[in-house]
């Protein structure tokens, strides 16, 4: 511990009963320089985990495959330890803090044998900025290193700015995979049969096993910044969201701020940087996963993005639907689960029009377009700095964040909820996040297609009582009158045939640009039973393609009947929470149900 980069008492305690239990080789205490970044991945290209990329084609990245045990976020494995099961609520794990320890003190114990224990000091948000945190990760994952590089501020300042007893975040990760002296390592080393992601609110710490992917490894992100942060912001009076953040722009130069919650792969980050179809708006990129938000001064919401780079999903990513985060692409990435091309550059599902000829696909096997398999895993994904997208906004490392005007809440639903509407007031737009329900994806083990809740896109990554957590977005409602307005979209409806109603993407710019206008008052709406929302005429379609008359009505009906059949569904939903579930969600449903009658 001689040769620490600090004299914190409690950091340097902690490192060593995590060196005595985990019995690593070495310590690295990680400064998260350029030259540490390279040392790390050419020490994993040694290894065979990383492939470099073809220079010329894809300067300075990688690629990589995780074993097929270890593709996603594993919700199963996922657990809340309060001291009290009730503070966790109905819809996460939950187990006793003192048991989890104590079994995990049982898988801990010398999984680091023949690895090196990297310490990487980081920031969720600017380094500085009153809204920013701090954490430290523990972990024997040279991947995570150079991860952690790309989607947080790690560096060596941390450790000044944590002084002798600063306030951090403990992030404690192991892929569970112990070496013997003589046995080689594998490309990826993982624990198939046990994973454990753990959470401690009430000493904010997280402890990680088993795997060593996205979410569950790169425990800044959903473990700190969403399930312990919403504990936080909970007790702070701030919201920790799973929400993209973007900046609009009107011809005339007007600027607006959107945040949008969706569920993992339903569209945040395609929305976060979209080019819109409609001529002389312009959307500029702040974050595209995660926003945490605080009242001002003045009584707005301002939002910070707490991460420093993008895990997006790589598959559907094109120079049609997202060319932003194409041109983000060029350098510098970590590509995990992609296919390989022959010239070593990577691919992925619906990238080209045309199917390259050959590739190795995902699993190391060689892939032609006739063999009828998928070349990348569904929930392959990039690692990308934000600062390298053409449309990131000159503001989005701003410490005191960017103020809010519009929420929008949304996910897959092929069916009843129409392509926007906009909530009557605060309480009936928290009442439209808290019945959020959308169909799964492969961003999470799981079924995917199958229709849940997810209440404000948040169900895997809400830290405490879910009820609670409403409650706390109905009292953030009481504190000023100058919040956002709140939206519910749909980008996903389908027709009876089966169809996407909607082309999405680009075209999503038609329905921002009446939300922008409903939120300056210079566009009307009518009102409905389950909100305002625009008649065709208020809409923006002027160059649409695709569209019919017939798909627009669709997209823009009141479904009454299938609204109806949702009223005993959200009720069954709710008694899920019991006492927790505020008053006001209730008293919005029964309204709901008054106005559909
Ligand atoms: P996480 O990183 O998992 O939180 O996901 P995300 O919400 O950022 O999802 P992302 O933007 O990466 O989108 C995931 C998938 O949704 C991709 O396959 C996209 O092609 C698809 N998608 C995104 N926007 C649209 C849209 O407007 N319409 C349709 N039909 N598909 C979309
Ligand atoms: C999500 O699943 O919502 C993600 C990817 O953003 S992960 O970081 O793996 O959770
Ligand atoms: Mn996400």
């Amino acid at each position: 511990m001689s040769t620490a980069p600090t004299t914190h008492k409690a950091l340097l305690s902690w490192v060593q009963s995590v060196v005595d239990l985990c019995t690593p080789d070495a310590v690295r205490w990680c400064d998260g320089s350029a030259a540490e970044y390279n040392e790390m991945a050419n020490l994993m290209v040694d290894a065979g985990t990383f492939i470099r990329l073809n220079e010329r084609l894809r300067p300075n990245s990688f690629f990589c495959r995780s074993s097929p045990a270890d593709v996603a976020r594993v919700e199963e494995f996922t657990f809340i330890c309060s001291e009290k099961k009730e503070d966790a609520g109905p819809t996460n794990n939950w187990k006793d803090p003192k048991e989890m320890k104590e079994t995990l003190n049982g898988f801990f114990k010398g999984c680091m044998k023949g690895r090196t224990l990297f310490v990487i000091p980081f920031s969720m948000g600017p380094i500085g900025s009153h809204i920013s945190k701090i954490g430290i990760e523990l972990t024997d994952s040279p991947y995570v290193v150079c991860s952690m590089h790309i989607m947080t501020r790690v560096s060596s300042k941390i450790y000044d700015l944590l002084g002798d007893n600063g306030e951090f975040v403990k992030c404690l990760h192991s892929v569970g995979a112990p070496l013997e002296a003589a046995a080689a390592d594998t490309p990826w080393p993982c624990n198939a049969q046990n994973k454990y992601i753990t959470h401690f609110p009430e000493s904010n710490e997280i402890i990680s096993f088993g795997s060593g992917y996205g979410g569950n490894a790169l425990l800044g992100k959903k473990c700190f910044a969403l399930r312990i942060a919403s504990t936080l912001a909970k007790k702070e009076g701030w919201l920790a969201e799973h929400m993209l953040i973007l900046k609009l722009t009107s011809p005339e130069k007007e600027v607006k701020y959107v945040a949008a919650a969706f569920p993992s792969a339903c569209g945040k980050t395609n929305l976060a940087m979209l080019e819109p179809t409609v001529p002389g708006w312009k959307v500029d990129c702040i974050g595209d996963d995660i926003a945490w938000m605080k009242i001002g001064k003045d009584g707005r919401l301002y939002a910070i993005n707490p991460e420093a780079g993008f895990f997006g999903v790589a598959p559907g990513t094109s120079m049609s639907s997202n060319p932003n985060a194409m041109r983000t692409l060029n350098a510098n990435i970590i590509f995990t689960n992609c296919a390989l091309t022959p010239e070593g550059d990577v691919w992925w599902e619906d990238m080209t029009k045309e199917k390259p000829a050959k590739l190795v696909d995902w699993m190391r096997r060689p892939w032609t377009p006739e063999c009828g398999r998928k070349a990348a895993h569904p929930n392959a994904r990039f690692a990308a700095p934000a600062r390298q997208c053409p449309v990131i906004a000159p503001e989005w490392e701003d410490p005191s964040g960017v103020p809010i005007s519009a929420f929008l809440f949304g996910g897959r639903r092929a069916s009843v909820v129409p392509l926007v509407n906009e909530a009557l007031s605060w309480n009936h737009g928290v009442f439209l996040g808290s019945i959020m329900a959308s169909e799964m994806t492969a961003a999470a083990a799981g079924t995917v297609g199958t229709l849940r809740r997810d209440p404000f896109a948040m169900l895997p990554f809400c830290g405490y009582n879910m009820g609670d957590y409403f409650g706390h977005w109905v009292s953030m409602g009481k504190k000023s009158d100058k919040l956002p307005k709140i939206f519910y979209v749909n980008w996903f409806k389908k027709s009876p045939e089966g169809k996407w109603l909607w082309p999405g993407f680009g075209d999503n710019s038609r329905v921002l640009k009446w939300i922008f206008e409903r939120c300056a008052g210079k566009v009307s709406a009518i009102a409905t039973p389950i909100g305002n929302l625009p008649e065709a005429k208020d809409l923006d379609l002027t160059g649409l393609k695709g569209v019919t008359a017939d798909d627009l009505k669709l997209l823009l009906e009141v479904d009454k009947e299938g609204w109806k059949k949702e009223i005993p569904l959200v009720k069954e939903h709710f008694a899920k929470f019991g006492t927790h579930l505020p008053k006001e969600l209730n008293d919005e449903l029964d309204a709901l149900a008054a106005r559909l009658n």
